[in-house]
């Protein structure tokens, strides 16, 4: 029997200044391949920190727990091998890098995706004839998804992230994921800061890049964006645990009340703040993209 493609077991996160201070309270999550599982859970209650920990952050110690990551202790590999073999992270605030222009940084990022896990002596990834992608494929590959992403061309050559606007940078991410075509990726409020033109791009281009080997873990606030990708399974990580798992119609409940009924429900007192901690997406920003 193969094993799941993502196994997350009672997994502990601390931040390293501060190792008592478990973000983290014990997870347990399994992705199948061909499954999309969204998280969903209220300000502060942890998702990026499961994000950053199943990448490698440096800011975070995991305090027990295991991941499996296709049958390998995930853990135990540096942030740059988890990369290399095919697990994606699309941040929910990405960082800019003046100096570093998009298209050096996208071909950079391939040409390490290509040699793999480890780094195949055989391959030279700048090397057309011994596995590398040539230049000029590796410019249709980009034009190719730039169009499915609907980005202005003239993006790649600017500096990554610099002076982006929101949805240009959430774009950005998605350019890579394309690019990379990763096995398990996880999208980090993909959605924020995203108009309504711009959601429903990005989601196509989310969908259009699905296959049935990979995974994917959508952190999302906002039920809207479930519209538009369906998940297999929907989670409420909430006070560091995942306190519910439910299909779709779990998302739609929380749309409709918030996170105080699902705590409730899990034995977590609710205070006045968690009113104001809902999934209720605000108006779309009708403007263009
Ligand atoms: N490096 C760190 N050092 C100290 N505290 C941290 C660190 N990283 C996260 N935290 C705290 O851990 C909690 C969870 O943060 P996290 O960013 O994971 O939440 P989130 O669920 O992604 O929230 P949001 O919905 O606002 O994005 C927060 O209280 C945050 O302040
Ligand atoms: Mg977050």
């Amino acid at each position: 029997m193969t094993e799941p493609l993502l196994v997350i077991r009672d997994l502990h996160v601390a931040p390293v200044a501060d190792r008592e201070l478990e973000i983290l309270q014990g997870i347990d999550l399994t992705v199948d391949a061909g499954e999309v599982h969204a998280i969903m859970g209220p300000n502060g209650s942890g998702k990026t920190t499961l994000a950053y920990a199943l990448m490698g952050h440096p800011a975070y110690v995991i305090t027990s727990g295991e991941v499996r990551f296709k049958g390998m202790d995930l853990l135990a590999l540096s942030a740059d091998k988890r990369a290399r073999a095919g697990l994606f992270l699309a941040f929910q605030y990405p960082a800019a890098v003046p100096g570093l222009s998009v298209a050096s940084f996208l071909r950079t990022m391939l040409n390490a995706r290509r040699q793999g896990l480890e780094k195949d002596p055989d391959v030279d990834p700048s090397d057309p004839t011994r596995g590398g992608i040539s230049m000029g494929d590796f410019r249709r590959l980009v034009r190719e998804k730039m169009q499915l992403l609907k980005m202005d061309e003239a993006v790649a050559s600017r500096y990554v992230n610099d002076g982006f606007s929101g949805g240009e940078k959430k774009r950005l991410e998605m350019l890579q994921m394309a690019i990379l075509q990763p096995e398990m990726a996880i999208l980090d409020e993909t959605d924020s800061g995203l108009d309504i033109d711009a959601l429903r791009i990005v989601a196509e281009g989310v969908n259009a890049q699905l296959r049935p080997e990979m995974g994917v873990l959508l952190i999302t606030h906002y039920q809207r964006l479930l519209n538009y990708i369906k998940p297999d399974v929907v989670h409420v990580l909430a006070r560091g645990r995942i306190i519910a798992t439910g299909g779709r119609e779990l998302a739609l409940r929380l749309e409709d009340e918030g996170y105080a009924g699902v705590l409730r429900e899990a034995g977590y007192e609710v205070d006045a703040s968690d009113s104001a901690l809902d999934a209720r997406a605000p108006e779309p920003v009708e403007v263009g993209a």
